[in-house]
Formats: C-alpha cells, structure tokens, sequence
C-alpha cells in the first residue's frame, strides 16, 4: 500500500453506506489455489485448522496486508479475530432467518464510533469473493446506512416481507474484498446464481470487545474460587469472568429495584426510561426510512382531478418558464442544457393558483413536517421544475460535514431535529434511469467530507438514488443536511415537480426587513459605530459562509468585516461602513 491512509473516498463510503467494496485484492492464481483447497478440503467452515498446507492460504488471508492495513483505520490497531471463518452459502447460513444487525438498541461491542476525525468501527465482517456474485444472484445482503441508524430495524425489513426497496445485494467479482460493518444489517438470502456461490468470511473485532467465545478446551469451564460456592446464583454472576463458553453471552440479572432475578435466556436487560408511543401518529416505517436515508417519499397524496389542475395550469402559463443557469458545474454525466424553472406558483391569478396553494399546510405533509423538525416551519414560494430532454443535471450539495446547523440533522430522544426540509410534489411519473431528484441516502450522518465524484455523479461508488416516483407523489429531503441534486433528464416527458422549501422556526435562511438595525430597534441605535450596528442586526440569511457583517479584531481594534465571502451573501448586508 503506498498510500499512507484511505482515500476519503474510501472513508466517506464506509462512513455513510456501513460497507467498502475494494475491487480485485486477490489475484486469478490465489483465488484458484483457495478454490480449489476448498474442493479439496471438501468442507466449507474450520479452514484455519485444516490438515497440513490445507490450512495455509486461509491463515495468509487471516492477515492479507491490504485487509491489516484497511482495518487497521476501520477497526483500528489491534483489531482481533472474533470468530473462526466459514464459506457464506445456503448449506452453512440459514437463508430464511431474519437479518441481524442495525444500530437501535445499540450493541456498542460492534458498534460505529465517530469523533473529532477519530473512528472505531468496533466490528466488521469481512468476505473475500471467490466466485463472482451478479445482478440479482441472492446471497449476501445488506442494508446500507444501517450501522447509524437510530430507530430499530421494523420486522417487515428484517424478514423481506416489505424491505422498502433497501436491501442491497452486492456485486462483486472473484477476488474482491467487501468489508461491512457488523452494526449494519445483514444477513443471507437464498442463491439464486447460476455460478457457483462462494464467499469466505471472516469476522473482526476491535482489540477489547468481548464478542464470543472461543473454541479452545479452556473455554468449556470458567474457574471460580470455592467460596463463590456460597453465593447465590446472582451474585456469582455479578462475578463472572468473560471468556468462557458458559459466561458467553454475559448472564443477565433482571431487576426493579427490589429483587435480582436470573434471565436463562440471557437476552439483554437495559431498562430506557422511553416507551414507543403508539399515540404518536407517525408511521414507524417512515420514520425508519427517514432516519436512515436523510428523504422520505409519500405515496399518491394527490388524486387524478388534482393533478390535472396543476398540469392544466403549468400547460397555461409554459410561456412564463424561465431557463436558467446550467447546473451540472463541471460534470460529465449531468452535462446538458440549462433548468427551467415556472415561479411564483402560489401567486398566480384565481383559479390557477388553487392547486397550488392546496399544497401548503396540507395535514399529511404538515404532519411529517412537524415530526420532521417541529412545529414553526415557514416556506417560501412554490417553483415548477420542468426540465426537458438533454436538461442537465444538477451537481449534488449539501453533506453533514462541514455540520452546518442552520439546515442539521439531530436525531434525540425520539426525535427529528432537521432545520431544512424540502418538499417535492410530482406532478408526472419519474421513471427510472431517466433523471431527476438525486441524493446519497445517509449522508445527513456524513462525517468526511463529500468527494468530487459525488458531487459529479461522475463516480459515485454506487452511492448515488435517483428515486422512482409516480405523479401525485410527495418526496421530502433535509436539503441542507442530505447530499442532493439531479440526474440529467432523459425522459422525453418533461419534468414536473413543485419544490416548496421549509425552514425551521430556529434559524433565518434569507435575512429581510428586520435584519437592519434601525427597523429592530428604532430609535435606540441612534449614533452607534459600525461595530455596535453590526450587532444590532437582526436574524440574517445563515447560509454558507461570511454573508453577514462580522466582527475582526486587530491589532487589539475591533473593526467590522463586510467582505463577500459566499454567493448567497445577504441581500440586506451592507456592502461597506453605514457611519460618516
Ligand atoms: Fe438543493
């Protein structure tokens, strides 16, 4: 590895989907010498003490260099092996049980850490490819984002019954190396390939997690001293020591607060002082859907004769579409012609602007806005997007880092905190493939910054969603906090959606009349310096960075900075001194 550290390619993904891909890590000779020790062995799990040479690729890949050095910066050093390796298939996995993993309860022995650039993935599973798996081939799955979410995986999820279009299969070729974060959902489904299915995993662990037991002959009896003879069942297993078969997984002392009591099941006892409220009128699924993924679409919220009179009304005012800029900034995917926009929506003349206005506190979408970052929301107009074949796209931004908190998102306690919703009405079907809205599930939990291959859609890891949509349907996503933008449009169909924005009642995203001093304050600002004004002013337009006068010192003199520092500086700033 010439490299001293991942590529913050390689960071960002792992950090945002929960898994890394890294193509091509064994070359055609070692997956043939470990194939064909696998047919020789004839068994597809204990490789590490198989007979003689047998035994010998499985103990090399134990510590490939390239896996030591990638886990050495995902686990970190002193990373462990928790459990012996086996060959993933429908004879050693069970292809029908439920997939394990996800982060709501958290299981912090294999849990995702991240702080002040320092990460620690407490657990990861590795698999080397050794057959090709394609398109559509089952096995392995996973779901991506997982390892950060907050809300507990629902059933219908972890069974497929009704997984929401999220599980990922991954492709990979013979010789690659996935590595995938424990805390991340996962699990098998039943093979459907035509090849033969072949994946070698290998469980790791941090250096301290106490996971499972290991197979040795020490670990059948945990030694005790005699005089835990005298103590009662409880109390011997306060005493415990990990390690063992019979300490693995830990004991569990069910209490509450008056008596101590053994749980055999040794499932894990952690009291919350939070109940699920049944009361609460959020769909649990969505609220999964939108914590893990950073969007949210709603389904056929506007019938036919609704969606006519919206269509009618932008057929009738097409003259007004202005074309603007072209916005695929530099990419080669989202190169096209530029975005014309239809403006003023809620503003038009009787009748028109009815469908329009039907929009706005609506009770299913001021619902999810209210669960989505509380109650205050404030939107500005509503704008038609209506891009046409060769339209360009339009390069994704926003990213949770930089952490911006006027357009965040928090998830405490229960609870949403996202400062900047956008709502985005279809008003025709948006195909797959064909373009339009795009994000990065998960990056609303980014901590490395965005890669230019995302923000040019040009090499996107497979990161990248363009969600499929049918006229009618409401699409909702943190525009500040989630990696978004557009696919070019391919769609001979023009485009046809209504972006409405919400900022939160916490934070101003365009400044106004009551930013100026004198219209806060009146009379009492009267012969202020420069300084005092620049202080005096009212919430200002929060968006990027040195939009708003600021104080510098220098030289130990306060002085006020009116320099221009982003492309959304605020209207209401002044360009220079007020005072004469
Ligand atoms: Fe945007």
């Amino acid at each position: 590895m010439d490299q001293e550290l991942m590529s913050n390619e390689e960071n960002y993904c792992f950090d945002i989907a929960g898994y890394l891909h890294v193509p091509g890590v064994l070359n055609r000779g070692e997956v043939e010498q470990l194939n064909q020790t696998i047919d020789k062995a004839g068994q597809l799990s204990d490789m590490l003490g198989w007979d003689g040479e047998l035994k010998e690729p499985f103990r090399e890949l134990l510590v490939h260099p390239h896996l030591v050095w990638y886990l050495n910066q995902i686990v970190g050093i002193g990373f462990r092996l928790d459990r012996e390796p086996k060959i993933l298939c429908d004879e050693t996995c069970d292809t029908t049980a439920p997939l394990i993993g996800g982060n709501e309860p958290r299981m912090p022995g294999i849990a995702y850490y991240h702080q002040n650039g320092r990460r620690y993935c407490e657990g990861v599973r590795v698999i080397w490819a050794l057959e090709d798996v394609n398109e559509g081939d089952g096995g392995f799955v996973l779901l991506p984002c997982s390892h950060k979410s907050n809300v507990a995986s629902p059933e219908d999820i972890t069974t497929g019954e009704d997984d929401m279009g999220l599980t990922h299969q991954p492709v990979l070729k013979a010789g690659d190396l996935l590595i995938v974060a424990l805390s991340a959902l996962q699990g098998m489904r039943p093979w459907q390939g035509a090849g033969q299915q072949r994946l070698l995993s290998y469980e790791y662990v941090g250096r301290g997690v106490i996971r499972s037991a290991g197979t040795g002959s020490m670990t059948e009896e945990e030694p005790h001293p005699e005089w835990h003879d005298s103590l009662s069942e409880e109390q011997r297993a306060s005493l415990y020591k990990p390690g063992y078969k019979s300490t693995t997984p830990a004991p569990t002392i069910v209490t509450d607060g008056k008596t101590v009591k053994m749980d055999e099941t040794r499932e894990v006892f952690h009291p919350s002082i939070y109940k699920l409220d049944p009361d609460s009128e959020i769909d649990y699924k969505e609220f999964y859907f939108w914590d893990l993924n950073g969007y949210l679409v709603l389904r056929g919220v506007m019938d036919e004769e609704w969606l006519a009179a919206a269509n009618e009304t932008i057929d009738k005012f097409e003259d007004r579409i202005v074309v603007g800029e072209e916005l695929a900034r530099g990419s080669k995917s989202l190169a096209g012609t530029g975005r014309p926009l239809l403006s003023g929506l809620l503003e038009l003349p009787e009748p028109y602007c009815e469908p329009f206005r039907q929009m706005i506190a609506h009770p299913v979408v001021e619902h999810r806005l209210n669960w989505m970052g509380a109650s205050g929301g404030r939107c500005g107009g509503a704008t038609a997007f209506c891009s046409v074949l060769g339209g360009s796209g339009h390069s994704l931004h926003s990213n949770n880092e930089p952490l911006y908190p006027p357009m965040g998102y928090v998830f405490q306690n229960g609870r949403s905190y996202d400062q900047a919703v956008t709502v985005a009405w279809q008003l025709r079907d948006v195909e797959p493939g064909l373009g339009g809205f795009a994000c990065v599930p998960g990056s609303h939990k980014a901590f490395y910054p965005m890669p230019p291959g995302i923000r040019t859609c040009d090499d996107d890891m497979g990161l990248v969603v363009q969600p499929v949509m049918k006229a009618g349907d409401v699409l909702f996503f943190g525009d500040g906090a989630t990696t978004h933008g557009a696919l070019a449009w391919k769609n001979p169909i023009s485009r046809r959606g209504i972006l409405i924005k919400y900022t939160s009642r916490n934070f101003h995203r365009s400044g106004g009349d009551m930013v100026h001093p004198e219209s806060r304050w009146g009379d009492l600002i009267a012969g202020m310096s420069d300084a005092q004004l620049a202080v005096m002013r009212g919430p200002d337009r929060d968006v990027g960075t040195n939009n708003v006068p600021r104080l510098q010192v220098e030289n130990g003199q306060v002085a006020v900075s009116y320099e221009r520092g982003s492309a959304l500086y605020s209207k209401e700033a002044p360009t220079g001194p007020l005072t004469k």
